[in-house]
């Protein structure tokens, strides 16, 4: 493989929804199929992937704070993650499967908790700044689940953090949120209906990284 093949098989998959949506299961599979065909695929996760973001993810997950010390202190753990993490490996021309990114914060700070996006955006675009621009994943699986049935499924978390905590009306806003950044993004976005057996979810999954040429 060629400098400029490999640079050219980079790949940023972001996976989002409401908790309970059942991401993370698809991301992990994903990450197999990946690997068995050959791909350098790092798996990380928002807020969090790098030591200093992880600390910040436990205060973010269990701390109450105001949403203005919350939205910083989500973009300040995104900023180290893009900076030791996510840029480098897209550099190396591996395939980066991310548990949430900017479009969480849209729809948990923003819409969920009626946070101001004209400052989210101007966070996005100042924090994701890259010499190329700023930097979007290529792909966002969007797990959109009915909000009840999600609900139901939170019901049944053991220890539930602070975000698992807040009630179907919150994640009924976060879900509206999700939808209103999917429909400002088709082509970033592929909406996945959550709401089916998990292999249907899988098939989904899979054809919407095949369309793109990630997976044979
Ligand atoms: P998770 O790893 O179980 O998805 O937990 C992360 C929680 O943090 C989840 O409830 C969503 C929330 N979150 C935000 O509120 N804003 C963000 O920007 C991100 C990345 C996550």
């Amino acid at each position: 493989m060629t400098r400029h093949d490999t640079v050219r098989a980079a790949a940023f998959i972001t996976f989002e929804g409401i908790d309970g949506a059942g991401k993370s299961t698809h991301l992990a599979t994903l990450a197999e199929r990946l690997r068995s065909q050959g791909r350098e695929v790092v798996v990380t996760r928002e807020p969090g992937g790098t030591p200093l973001a992880e600390v910040l993810r436990g205060c973010l997950l269990h701390t109450p704070m105001d949403t203005l010390t919350e939205v910083l202190l989500m973009f300040a753990a995104r900023r180290d993650h893009l900076r030791q993490v996510i840029e480098p490996a897209l550099a190396a021309g591996q395939v980066v499967l991310c548990d949430r990114f900017t479009d969480a914060t849209f729809a948990y700070q923003g819409y969920g908790r009626g946070f101001d996006l004209g400052v989210l955006r101007a966070l996005e675009n100042w924090v994701q700044a890259t010499d190329a621009g700023v930097r979007q994943p290529d792909l966002t699986l969007w797990f959109d689940v009915p909000p009840a049935v999600a609900a139901a499924r939170l019901a049944r978390v053991r220890s539930p953090d602070k975000f698992e905590l807040e009630p179907q009306a919150f994640f009924e806003r976060a879900a509206a949120g999700y939808a209103q950044r999917a429909a400002e993004a088709p082509q970033r976005f592929v909406r996945i209906d959550a709401d089916v057996a998990v292999e249907e979810v899988w098939r989904q999954v899979e054809a919407a990284c095949r369309v793109r040429g990630w997976l044979s």
